[in-house]
């Protein structure tokens, strides 16, 4: 009955270029095999303020209710809607693909009024439509900046003003383009931030962190009831953070430890390398793998190149394939992972993802050298 658990543990290598999550630098990886200390332990507290300092400069923001989530994106999205927004209240979600209609379930299933703006993947949306929305009188406004179910990446630029004059506070999702596509949260007067360490922050999975300006704490903490999670309250994870200014940080619930280790060392190396530089170097590796992709004859999803997001390619289903069996025989033959679509997205596009550690013109060339043999070897469904 025990034999499979008393067998030694086997992990594959697998070059991870789907869209997350990504291959773990060794220095993350020995960062988080480094003994266990006690989650209350003073030197915690003081890694926890490093992590602290490592998201401000990543997300560019003095904010200081600045955390990181035990837990994936998801608890990010879960936090960032249950801490602002009532049962009742007014939520617009902009949805271009899968994480839209991810949030817009969230906020329903906490009870918020929940309205749509929406778009086929890969279309992104205009200031002036989203000017349009203010009569449904939200109180916040989602919108993902990096939409890896599409390949898009959403211009953030005044929107973040649109949705002041319309007394609305402003998430962004960047859990895909963190590090990789240019973000700044208080010039971009983004009020709600959150990423996840899995993506181009090459942490392994498993934790997720979020800001929240002056706005947005004035909303969460003058509120009439309680978030309905416990373990995602913002009065009790603000202490823990010692972001409440209380002498004592308390028990709330046991941070995953090593998770913590892995996550600063990765805003560590962010940081030793320039937000600048790992923004020039997604651009630089993606364009080298557009120019890639077209010589192999095939056709980017996004059209426009200035739209595409830098850590994760969408390319159109070759014609007369099978987007399944194309990526069956790239992990077969080459223990590599890309993926289709994701929600609305699935059977429209093949994603390709170079990130962070992984953004390389090399992983590049491995990357297209494998597409090339499943475009040759795979039969064509339709003949
Ligand atoms: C843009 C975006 N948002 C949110 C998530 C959810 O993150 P997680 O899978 O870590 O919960 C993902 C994961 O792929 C993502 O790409």
């Amino acid at each position: 009955l025990l034999t499979c658990i008393l067998r030694p543990l086997e992990v594959p290598y697998r070059y991870l270029f789907g869209p997350g999550p990504s291959n773990v630098p060794p220095r993350v990886l020995a960062s988080g095999s480094r003994p266990i200390i006690g989650h209350l332990h003073p030197e915690m507290y003081e890694i926890m303020n490093d992590i602290k300092k490592g998201i401000h400069y990543a997300f560019q923001t003095e904010n200081n209710m600045t955390i990181a989530m035990s837990g994936s994106g998801h608890a990010a999205m879960e936090c960032a809607v249950f801490n602002t927004v009532e049962p009742g209240e007014s939520v617009l979600i902009a949805i271009n693909g899968i994480w839209g209609e991810r949030v817009a379930e969230i906020a329903e299933r906490m009870g918020a009024n929940v309205h749509k703006l929406v778009k086929a993947p890969g279309g992104h949306f205009t200031n002036i439509e989203i000017e349009k929305v203010g009569k449904h009188k939200p109180v916040l406004f989602f919108l993902a900046h990096g939409e890896s179910s599409a390949g898009l990446c959403q211009p953030v630029d005044g929107i973040g003003d649109i949705c002041r004059k319309h007394n609305c506070l402003f998430l962004v999702d960047t859990v895909a383009s963190l590090g990789a596509a240019p973000i700044f949260m208080d010039k971009q007067n983004i009020d709600i931030l959150y990423t996840g360490s899995q993506k181009a922050l090459n942490a392994p999975p498993g934790t997720a962190p979020i800001s929240f300006n002056d706005r947005a704490c004035h909303k969460m903490f003058n509120r009439k009831t309680k978030p309905v999670s416990y373990l995602f309250d913002m009065t009790h994870l603000s202490n823990y953070w010692g972001c409440d200014g209380k002498a004592v940080r308390a028990y709330h619930h046991t941070g995953p430890v090593s998770g913590f280790f892995a996550l600063r060392e990765s805003l560590a190396i962010l940081a030793e390398k320039g937000l600048e530089e790992s923004w020039r170097k997604h651009k630089e590796v993606a364009a080298y793998l557009y120019r890639g992709l077209e010589d192999l004859g095939l056709e980017l999803f996004i059209p426009d190149k200035d739209l595409r997001l830098p850590s994760v390619t969408t390319i159109s289903i070759p014609e007369g394939y099978d987007w399944r069996e194309m990526l069956v025989y790239i992990m077969k033959h080459h223990q590599m992972e890309m993926t289709g679509g994701l929600g609305p997205s699935i059977g429209m596009v093949m994603r390709i993802g170079l990130m962070g550690y992984n953004c390389e013109k090399t992983n590049a060339d491995k990357a297209l050298h494998a597409l090339a043999d499943a475009l040759k070897n795979c039969k064509k469904s339709k003949a």
